[in-house]
């Protein structure tokens, strides 16, 4: 799961889709991580951790990192979080030689095809926060859905 800067969308992404994958009993791992660095080891922004518990998930033990081209060996599907990081990502897996295949747009697993983003919630207010916890949380249950 992939945002900008890992601390508002992509902790979440990654949280539900942990207990997702416990829900099913699936045989899968998740991380997250941003496109930038800038917040690098620190924990997820207060809001998306308000977010998380009040929808029973504590993200407090996630801590920021940057992506890194091992990333693309590591994992089957990198999920970009908005346009503008599918883009990065593609153009980082080009540089580096690595398989475009692997990135898809994360709500393209709802609605296929129509490319829309999660909204970056980190200017706005709790209730953003929420409108993304909504988007994550059923996009989550789909793909774990379709890996059952
Ligand atoms: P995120 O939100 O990509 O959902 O984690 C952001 C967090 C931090 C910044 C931008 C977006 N930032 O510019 O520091």
């Amino acid at each position: 799961m992939v945002c900008l800067g890992n601390i508002c969308r992509s902790p979440l992404a990654e949280e539900v889709m942990r207990s997702k994958i416990k829900k099913y009993g699936l045989n899968a791992e998740v991380d997250s991580c941003g496109i930038g660095g800038w917040h690098a080891g620190q924990p997820p922004d207060d809001r998306a951790q308000k977010t998380a518990l009040k929808h029973g998930l504590d993200i407090s033990h996630q801590r920021c990192r940057k992506i890194t081209l091992n990333d693309f060996d590591n994992f089957d599907v990198i999920y970009a979080m908005d346009g503008e990081i599918f883009s990065k990502l593609s153009q980082m897996a080009f540089q580096g030689g690595k398989e475009q295949q692997k990135i898809k747009l994360f709500m393209n697993e709802l609605h296929p095809n129509k490319n829309l983003p999660v909204p970056d919630p980190y200017s706005g207010n709790m209730s953003h926060f929420e409108e993304v916890w909504k988007m994550i949380d059923a996009t989550c249950e789909k793909i774990a859905e379709k890996m059952i």
